[in-house]
């Protein structure tokens, strides 16, 4: 599919589909020639984040590809705040490092740093405010179950955008623990039971998920169940399509069918 399809979001604005992650692989790294050859590849949409530690080089990768600010869509990640520091002044930061006046999504990496001191509501309002100075042209979260969506769409002036899905743990996934409590989990077929329910309340309330770690069943735990399926749909699609088709490529197709974007 074409780089160029993109998924609207709450607020009308309209994000290429397909992303390119500056953690996981890149986490701690120098990611500028990457990113570079990500945005020459055609490749518009960037995920970044503060804890990623590599803002600066996505930066410098972004400005070395030569594309027009206006042709990318660029997203990064709050951490935690210091004492004392505001949303709008961690943004700030960010921003400096990136080399841009803006950001097209800021999202909140994780409800548990600001859940743990009661502050959740609290950092979404700083999120507003950052929305309504232009500095973030979209807001969101990230690995928040339903019960933390809760709490900040109780009373809130902007519904988040994206949610960068967490589900409850199950038995087969990766997961990092961040100030030691938070369980980052992803989308793919092996966690679909206990994802579906963030997915699908985010589609009520007019959130759109956003996927990682969607290649696990073939890069993480291959010889699995999921294995004998994709194949047989990999081979329907090469006699219908008459070319070559990966299991990567039904995977990926198998997010976007769940009206997910996909951040790889
Ligand atoms: N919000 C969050 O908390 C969170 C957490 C994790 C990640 N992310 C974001 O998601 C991005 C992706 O991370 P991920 O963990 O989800 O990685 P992933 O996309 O699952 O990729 C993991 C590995 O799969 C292999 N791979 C990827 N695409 C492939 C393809 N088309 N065909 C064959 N192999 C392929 C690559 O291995 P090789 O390098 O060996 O080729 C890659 O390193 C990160 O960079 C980050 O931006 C966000």
């Amino acid at each position: 599919m074409s780089t160029n399809h993109t998924i609207t979001l709450n607020n009308g604005i309209r994000v290429p589909w397909l992303a390119f992650g500056t953690g996981t692989a890149l986490y701690g790294k120098d990611a500028a020639d990457s990113v570079r050859i990500a945005i020459e590849n055609g490749i518009t949409h960037l995920d970044g984040a503060q804890m990623y530690n590599n803002e600066d080089t996505l930066g410098a990768g972004i400005k070395a590809s030569g594309k027009p600010r206006s042709e990318l869509y660029i997203v990064t990640k709050l951490n935690v705040l210091s004492p004392g520091e505001t949303v709008k002044e961690s943004l700030e930061a960010s921003l400096k490092k990136l080399g841009v006046d803006y950001v097209d999504l800021f999202l909140i990496h994780s409800p548990a740093p600001a859940s743990k001191e009661g502050r959740l509501k609290e950092w979404w309002q700083g999120m507003e405010e950052v929305n309504k100075a232009g500095l973030a042209k979209s807001i969101g979260v990230s690995n928040f179950r339903v019960e933390d969506l809760k709490v900040i769409l109780d009373g809130t002036q902007i519904v988040p955008a994206v949610n960068q899905v967490f589900v409850p743990r199950t038995q087969i996934y990766t997961f990092n623990i961040v100030n030691g409590c938070l369980v980052q989990i992803e989308l793919h077929p092996y966690v679909w039971k206990a994802a579906r329910a963030i997915v699908e309340f985010g589609q009520e309330h007019g959130i759109v998920t956003a996927s990682y770690g969607g290649q696990t069943p073939i890069v993480r735990v291959a010889g699995g169940p999921v294995d004998g399926v994709l194949s047989t749909i990999r081979q329907r699609l090469e006699k219908t399509r008459g070319q070559p088709v990966s299991s990567s490529q039904v995977l990926t197709k198998w997010i976007l069918q769940k009206g997910a974007i996909v951040v790889t």
